[in-house]
């Protein structure tokens, strides 16, 4: 099992894969365009800032991080998180920073904060990144392992080197939709911002204030508008700014920081995915690894075609659907899932 995770992906076998993916997901196919990024609307009226209600179900590996002793998620919610493996999320080390991880807990399945019920997991163990500093947020991130593993669609991350600016990226949560008066919506909320260039974000926060220099590192990345509206904003934190790469979704920042929200002149700041591959490798296995033993064996595939049964009558827009090991290819390792799925009773 361990020789042939990765092997065979010459084209014909992937064009076979395709087909059949397109028969055991038709309903994803046709809502890719509903996660699409350009119906938004503008205005006063829209929200996360300037943005609007995500689609229901739409980012399903979209968490929030509630206070373990609140019962109500919508005042218990402080910060967002991304399902990133059936046992792990990552987050925003300034999110967790000195918590114990049994005062806290994960909420998944939610939309409406106030009405859904979704499901709530417990922690097991709370890693903030060693580097982080809390003083100038260099390194904020951080992960946190579940105390038993879900069935959610997970998302994977942007690993590549580009460095992303001018790309749309899509930023969620249930954060203040009003930059000033805090107001917190029930519902989860998106807004498309483009990534800008660290060079141009570093000038913008030096314009902005005399004690301001360079505080963008390259652990850092920046997204918004140069006339500023639409944002992130308190309450965000850990949340995910996502991009679409190879067909698919990936995490490429994480909610950081900003002066304000929304501002003109400046920009929200997200942590760099990219640049910690390998401190989230360090503590999470890889996609298809579900247990966690090093290797993708027999036990996974049952568990990938479980979470599939599971997310498949659920998710409206299953972008990824068939791509179960996340590693944005198809491969004989998905094929395999597939080919279970198709000869099941
Ligand atoms: N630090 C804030 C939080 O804890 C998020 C700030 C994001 N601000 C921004 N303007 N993008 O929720």
């Amino acid at each position: 099992m361990k020789c042939c995770k990765r092997v065979i992906s010459s084209k014909s076998q992937n064009i076979l894969i395709l087909f059949m993916l397109i028969l055991i997901c038709p309903a994803a196919w046709a809502a890719e365009d509903s996660a699409d990024i350009s119906t938004e609307s503008a205005g006063p009226t829209s929200r996360i800032v300037g943005g609007k209600e995500a689609e229901k179900g739409a980012w399903p590996w979209m968490a929030a991080i509630v206070d373990a002793d609140s019962t109500s998620n919508y005042d218990g919610q402080f910060c967002g998180a991304e399902l990133i493996h059936p046992q792990w999320a990552i987050t925003a080390a300034h999110c967790v920073d000195g918590e114990l991880p049994q005062n806290i807990a994960v909420a998944l399945g939610l939309h409406n904060l106030e009405t859904d019920t979704g499901e709530r997991v417990g922690v097991k163990r709370i890693i903030v990144h060693p580097d982080y500093n809390d003083r100038t947020d260099d390194v904020d991130i951080a992960l946190l392992e579940l105390d038993r593993s879900v069935e959610y669609e997970t998302l994977s991350l942007y690993t590549g080197t580009d460095s992303l600016s001018g790309k749309t990226a899509v930023t969620i949560g249930w954060g203040s939709t009003d930059p000033v008066f805090k107001s917190y919506p029930e519902e989860l909320r998106q807004v498309s911002v483009p990534v800008v260039s660290n060079t141009t974000c570093n000038a913008a926060f030096n314009a902005y204030a005399s004690y301001y220099d360079d505080p963008i590192t390259d652990n850092m990345m920046c997204a918004g508008f140069e006339e500023g509206g639409k944002d992130a904003c308190q309450g965000d934190s850990g949340g995910p700014l996502i991009v679409a790469e190879d067909g698919q979704w990936q995490l490429a920042g994480v909610v950081s920081w900003g002066e304000g929200c929304a501002e003109p002149g400046i920009y929200g700041v997200y942590t760099r995915v990219s640049r910690f591959a390998d401190f989230v490798a360090q503590y999470v296995p890889p996609a298809g690894d579900l247990n966690g033993n090093g290797y993708v064996g027999l036990e996974d595939v049952i568990g990938i075609l479980r979470i599939v049964a599971e997310i498949r009558p659920r998710t409206t827009s299953a972008t990824n659907c068939g791509d179960f090991d996340s590693d944005g290819d198809l491969t004989l390792a998905d094929g395999i899932g597939i080919l279970k799925l198709l000869t099941m009773p």
